[in-house]
């Protein structure tokens, strides 16, 4: 199960994403947005990890104009640990170094098939564990 939203900058690559999500068969909970009309990109972050803290979820995935906006936002809350994407690079990466638990794409700076590219590279990624588990607690540490 993935839990996604967007505000209206991410809409449309939010309808892409849940489309293909189901399409390789995940279970999918979509906070919404559900339409282009104009939402704060804060109260998505916000519903979007409230839920995925009660468990059960894969990962969570958060989509604004840029993704900043909504990276940012998420990075506020304890135990989040949210990651902008922009190159499959990075997206394997964060999955193997910080065990990222939501991502982030801006809808207005990459394109559907960018996006899903970068979503099968962090998904087909595993955490390593080891000294990478020691630098999280560390960043754990900083919500203290
Ligand atoms: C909304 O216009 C836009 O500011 C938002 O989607 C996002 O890009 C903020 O970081």
């Amino acid at each position: 199960m993935i839990v996604i939203g967007s505000d209206h900058g991410g809409y449309e690559l939010k309808e892409v994403i849940v489309k293909y999500l189901k399409s390789i068969g995940k279970e999918v909970k979509d906070c919404g947005t559900f339409d282009g009309a104009s939402v704060d990109y804060p109260d998505i972050a916000k519903e979007v990890c409230a839920e995925y803290k009660k468990g059960g979820y894969e990962f969570g995935i958060l989509i604004c104009g840029t993704g900043i906006g909504i990276s940012i936002a998420a990075n506020k809350i304890e135990g989040i640990r949210c990651a902008l994407l922009n190159n499959e690079y990075s997206a394997k990466m964060t999955k193997r170094h910080n065990n990222s638990n939501i991502i982030a794409f801006g809808g207005r700076v990459v394109g559907p098939d960018m996006a899903i590219g970068m979503l099968e590279a962090y998904m087909s990624a595993e955490f390593e564990g080891g000294r990478h588990q020691k630098r999280i607690d560390k960043v754990s540490e900083l919500e203290k």
